[in-house]
């Protein structure tokens, strides 16, 4: 029986976790938030609708219990306008809908004025998003920080108003269980982005892995039944630091614009580069899944930097969650490439290795060893099974399972919730 689900980001971040979480969130009845802040941006699209989550669980929408737990950092006036924009689209948010853990750190005026990458140079080195999020979590760490229970003490307008959502939220998630209530914990980032387990100095400032669930909710591993990782069919990564897979350079990437630049010209980009991709261009193999995938950040509209499925990190980032499973996302993206490839060891000075460089200097020098396969020219999109998917698209799926060294459960075609395809029900809720 499954009960509690973590899902986690397997990648660098914006892997469609806010999808997955939706699509569970159905059978739920409790949805954990349990690290990070607004630095995430979650998408899930819902019939004509298209919902933004930066800090409230994406469970929201089922009008489940969500809870912001303690591991995460909270912008009190963007909580606050997230809910305002709810409530506007006829969502009712109330205690018994969103809660917020006392615990949770406060994201003060002075950690995003440190954190702007327009004025600061560590934040601009890093490519943060912004938000305040480092600067915070250092507060935390070095005791010098403020919870939100001692916030929502100051009489103001926005401390009054969330005064009533803030709980001591471990005991909520824990008798939650205990009584046979199904959670879900949702991951934000991903685990190359994490603080102990990522790309270092490259990386958000919490551990977006599944141990950071367990710490940033207040629950025992022996209360987690699954782990679902979300990886893409390729990777991309927004800001800056190493990414092997890379095609095209992070300046190419940059120099495109972001996508109010690219908007009006779209269909006729998208087909020059699918032409230059299948006449064996790199940087347009690239510049494709940008364009069809529409990898633009949620949170800051910066183009995505594309590459290759990476199952050297896939692999690292199944072992560091202890994963159950997979869900592979966006594999209509890839539709229409001629090639795919398929990264499955690094050359590293002159060594070949097949497990991930955790030593970032050295991160940067590696080169990539692929597999190459056929790709497929049909559009999945419609794909309701396995059955229905072209059989080069469920070869290139068993090479992932066998490179990353996990199952899949789920192959997403597309960001509606009837796009997606179950290939095991186990790790999922009953
Ligand atoms: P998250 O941060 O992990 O929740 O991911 P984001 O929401 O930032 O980015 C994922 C984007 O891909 C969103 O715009 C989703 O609507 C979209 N998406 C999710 N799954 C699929 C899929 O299978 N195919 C396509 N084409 N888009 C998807
Ligand atoms: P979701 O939940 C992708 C990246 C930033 C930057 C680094 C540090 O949508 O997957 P920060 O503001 O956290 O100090 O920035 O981490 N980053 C993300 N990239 N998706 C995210 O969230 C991210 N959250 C942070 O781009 O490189
Ligand atoms: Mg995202």
């Amino acid at each position: 029986m499954t009960q509690t689900i973590i899902v986690v980001g397997g990648q660098w971040g914006d892997e469609g976790k806010g999808k997955i979480v939706d699509f569970l969130a159905e059978k739920a009845d409790v949805v954990v938030r349990y690290a990070g802040g607004n630095n995430a941006g979650h998408t899930v699209v819902v019939g004509e609708k298209k919902f933004k989550f930066h800090l409230i669980p994406s469970g929201i929408v089922h009008q489940k219990l969500n809870v912001i737990a303690n591991g995460t950092v909270v912008d009190p006036e963007v909580l606050v306008s997230e809910i305002d924009n709810l409530e506007r689209m006829g969502f009712k948010i109330d205690e018994s809908k969103l809660v917020i853990s006392s615990n949770a750190h406060t994201i003060l005026p002075k950690h995003k004025e440190e954190d702007n990458p327009q004025k600061s140079e560590q934040a601009k080195k890093i490519g943060t998003t912004g938000r305040g999020i480092g600067p915070c979590y250092r507060d935390k760490i070095a005791r010098t920080g403020m919870r939100i229970s001692e916030f929502v003490k100051a009489d103001s307008e926005i401390a009054t108003r969330l005064r009533p959502l803030v709980k001591d939220t471990c005991f909520i998630i824990n008798k939650a269980i205990d009584e046979g209530k199904r959670v879900l914990f949702e991951g934000a980032q991903g685990t190359l982005l994490d603080i102990d387990h990522g790309t270092y100095p490259f990386v958000t400032s919490s551990n977006p892995t599944a141990g950071g669930a367990l710490t940033g909710s207040g629950v025992g591993p022996t209360k987690i039944d699954s782990v679902i990782g979300i990886f893409k069919a390729y990777t991309t990564r927004v800001g800056a630091g190493p990414f092997p897979t890379e095609l095209g350079s992070e300046e190419q990437t940059n120099a495109e614009g972001r996508w109010e630049d690219i908007a009006a010209n779209y269909e006729k980009a998208l087909e020059e580069a699918l032409g230059k991709a299948n006449e064996g261009d790199e940087y347009y193999q690239g510049k494709y899944m940008r364009l069809k995938g529409v990898e633009y950040g949620t949170t800051t509209g910066r183009p995505r930097r594309t590459g290759w499925f990476d199952g050297v990190a896939a692999r690292y980032s199944v072992m560091i969650n202890g994963m159950s499973a997979m869900a592979i996302m966006k594999l209509d993206v890839l539709g229409g490439l001629r090639k795919i490839k398929i990264c499955t060891a690094y050359e590293v000075d002159g060594e070949v290795t097949e497990n991930f460089v955790l030593n970032t200097e050295k991160l940067w020098k590696v080169k990539p060893i692929y597999e190459e396969m056929p790709g497929w020219e049909e559009d999945i999109s419609g794909a309701k099974s396995y059955e229905d998917l072209p059989e080069e698209a469920q070869n290139y799926l068993k090479r992932i399972e066998e490179i990353a060294n996990a199952k899949i459960a789920i192959v997403s075609v597309g960001p509606r919730r009837d796009q997606t395809i179950i290939l095991d029900e186990k790790p999922l809720f009953d």
